[in-house]
């Protein structure tokens, strides 16, 4: 078993799974670049061995997958590694469970623990739902995605995707698009792509920027020609109208003029710029079917891809216990 070490980066595989410092899997702020480069080494091992014979790690364990808010990409790929690694799921339908009664989130988790899962996976639309759980119940617990806060796996996949087209990630220019005030994948993203050495420009409109942008080291821009001048990586994001009063943007169209990706857009980026899209994408809102779909530039399904790889690696550790 490994832990973090100065080596884990180094471009090969640990054999061995990985241990974090924390028993729950809440954000990535906080989390120590090692801890981040030994996840996404172990993320390429699975990438390259997704059905790896000797990865047992969830043997006996039981998976609880709670989701409150919408799911495809990350309850299927959470399930998946979870299931590769030799564990039980259970998905909780929160449309059909006893929430719709009126049952509190807390009560519910509670519940859920009198049986004793391993691991809970949630997703929830309140940004400290996760933490909340964690100090509630005995499971291990992995934020799927909370609110506006974070979405610490996403992070983890993108980044893995983006080491394995590029070889790298420290010294890239990476503009995140779009509604960025919504967006927890943009908060990840920033504290994850900054931390191992990326640039990162925050690109959309003053309505769409979060309050405390100061604080997080990156550059922003409100108009999108400058902001993907001569970036490497462009990463979309959706407009999330479920979170929004309704006057953050005229119109649909307008805001495509204006922040959508096209390729004259797109022109002005790096030469060799590739772009990313966590999903669900809106065709036509924020990015272009065109672009969406060139196989050359984008990177959106493989992002889905390594969305399986990159839980296995949390799952794995999450399994292991804290250091
Ligand atoms: N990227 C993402 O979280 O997608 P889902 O909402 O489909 O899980």
């Amino acid at each position: 078993m490994t832990t973090p070490t100065p080596n884990a980066h180094k471009g090969q595989s640990p054999a061995e799974a990985v241990r974090l410092s924390s028993r729950h899997l809440l954000g990535i702020e906080g989390m120590s670049p090692l801890e981040i480069r030994a996840l996404l080494d172990r993320g390429n091992h699975f990438a390259d061995h997704p059905t790896d014979g000797n990865s047992v790690a969830l043997h006996g364990k039981t998976i609880v997958n709670l989701f409150y808010e919408n799911s495809t990409r990350t309850r299927t790929s959470f399930e998946l590694a979870a299931k590769r690694l030799g564990g039980s799921v259970l998905n909780i339908a929160v449309a059909g469970s006893s929430v719709k009664k009126g049952e509190t989130l807390l009560d519910t988790a509670t519940t859920l623990n009198a049986m004793h899962p391993d691991i809970l996976v949630v997703r929830h639309n309140c940004s400290g739902a996760a933490r909340l759980l964690s100090q509630h119940v005995d499971a291990a617990v992995i934020n799927a995605g909370d609110g506006r806060h974070e979405h610490p796996t996403q992070a983890l996949l993108d980044a893995l995707t983006i080491q394995r087209r590029i070889g790298r990630i420290e010294g890239l220019t990476v503009a995140i698009c779009g509604d960025i005030a919504n967006s927890r994948v943009a908060r990840s993203n920033i504290h994850l792509l900054s931390t191992l050495g990326a640039k990162i420009r925050l690109v959309c409109p003053p309505t769409l920027l979060p309050a405390d942008i100061q604080h997080m080291g990156v550059e922003v821009y409100t108009d999108m020609e400058s902001g993907i001048a001569d970036a490497d990586i462009v990463m979309m994001l959706r407009l999330q109208t479920e979170r929004m009063a309704g006057t953050e943007t005229p119109s649909q169209r307008e805001y495509f003029n204006l922040f959508g990706l096209n390729q004259d857009k797109l022109n002005r980026a790096a030469p060799r710029a590739l772009i990313m899209h966590p999903g669900p994408m809106n065709r036509g809102v924020e990015i272009d079917s065109a672009i969406a779909d060139d196989v050359e530039k984008s990177l959106i399904h493989i992002q889905v891809e390594m969305g399986v790889a990159a839980r296995m690696a949390c799952l794995e550790a999450i399994s292991l216990g804290a250091l």
